[in-house]
């Protein structure tokens, strides 16, 4: 915390679910260099299954301060983040803006701060999907446009900022916070053995995730995936943590009524660590998401990227993913594929060991006067 009446170093912004488990090794690293902090939440995402479990879980300090915003169209939700943060960050002026991430909240946070004249941080610069039809893609590109400081976890990341034409003197290749995070639960996450409650055996069942609009708006698409993923769930278990969005789409479409699209084991959004002990002793992960194509790569269990591309190309390179699309027979002949294969594949990334945001918190420390 900032000293009363001091000056504060830092303000951390967090927003949505792949946010807070980048958040919570920054505030310890931060705490650990004596850099004081505020912390908001600006609420965009707010269900207790998709935000106050990870606080509790990960041990995140409670926000200074949460802005509520709520769900929304995006216009809504970056527009209403930035006049939250506006009067935070005239109130309590930090010298630095740390943000994370892609979703609408880093955008917002980074640009309320560039035109206060903060300085801005971005934690997990530089990826790119080069697929600007995706919201976290611009995301991405105009937060490091305006970022001060840009953390890298992976090299193709620093090759994409120096192709945007960003100084390679302001990019610190650090590796990834959210892999400090995997480190620091993953013992507890194993003892848990979370796979004896959903009454299924280790290495014999798939995890699956989908939210991309791109998927689960998208009825053609999402019948597809579906499609393939009945016929796995005849082989092996599924287990499809549904997010709120594609629960409510597969109503919306009546494919919650199609014996030929169902078949798998739905639960609720997953807290963080009953989800990290399940994709560790998961035969193989189903997902469209960024992050658990980086964690299943450092528990090396193979992954299946219901994607046609990745802002993550690490991962393919020395990872356990590989990009499958939405086609059911090109997903059901690499599920073949890797059923056939072994159950731990690839090599965690370099520097992906932990000790990013201490990194972070150091260089911070010493650029900060
Ligand atoms: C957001 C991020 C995405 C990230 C994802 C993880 C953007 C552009 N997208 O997408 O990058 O991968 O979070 O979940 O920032 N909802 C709830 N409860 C909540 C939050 C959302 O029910 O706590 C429902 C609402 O109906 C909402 C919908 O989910 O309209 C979508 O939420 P939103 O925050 O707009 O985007 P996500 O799809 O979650």
């Amino acid at each position: 915390m900032a000293e009363p009446g001091g000056t504060l170093d830092t303000l951390l912004i967090a927003g949505a679910r792949p946010n807070f488990m980048k958040i919570a090794p920054l505030v310890r690293a931060f705490d650990e260099v004596g850099l004081s902090r505020r912390l908001v939440h600006t609420g965009q995402h707010y269900d207790r299954k998709m935000s106050d479990t990870f606080f509790e879980e990960l041990g995140i300090p409670q926000p200074d301060l949460n802005l509520g915003v709520g769900s929304g169209s995006h216009v809504h939700q970056i527009a209403e983040v930035m006049r939250g943060l506006e009067a935070e960050m005239t109130a309590n002026r930090p010298r630095v803006v740390v943000v994370v991430g892609d979703v609408n909240s880093t955008l917002a946070a980074a640009l309320t701060a560039n035109k206060l004249g903060i300085a801005v941080a971005h934690v997990e610069a530089g990826l790119r999907s080069f697929d600007r039809g995706m919201p976290e893609e611009i995301n991405r590109i105009l937060t490091d446009g305006i970022a001060d400081w840009l953390y890298t976890t992976e090299p193709d990341a620093n090759t994409n900022l120096a192709r945007e034409g960003i100084a390679e003197s302001r990019i610190r290749l650090v590796g990834n916070v959210m892999i400090d995070t995997l480190f620091h639960q993953l013992e507890t996450a194993r003892a848990g053995r979370p796979w004896a409650r959903l009454g299924i055996e280790p290495q014999n069942y798939a995890v699956l995730t989908l939210h991309r609009p791109s998927n689960v708006d998208d009825p053609v698409r999402l019948e597809s995936i579906l499609r393939a993923i009945h016929a796995l769930s005849l082989r092996i278990p599924v287990i499809f943590a549904i997010h709120p969005r594609t629960r409510s789409r597969i109503a919306q479409f009546g494919f919650d009524q199609r014996p030929d699209l169902t078949g798998f084991q739905a639960v609720e959004p997953l807290p963080y660590r009953e989800a990290l002990g399940l994709v560790d002793s998961a035969r193989l992960v189903l997902t469209d998401s960024g992050g658990l194509q980086e964690e299943a790569s450092v528990l090396r269990v193979p992954c299946l990227t219901l994607r046609e591309n990745t802002e993550r190309p690490i991962t393919l390179e020395t990872g356990a993913n590989r990009l499958v699309g939405w086609d059911t027979r090109v997903i059901l002949d690499a599920v073949d594929e890797t059923l056939a294969g072994p159950v731990r594949v690839g090599q965690p990334p370099q520097l992906w060991d932990g000790k990013a945001a201490l990194r972070i918190a150091r260089h911070l420390r010493e650029i900060l006067p």
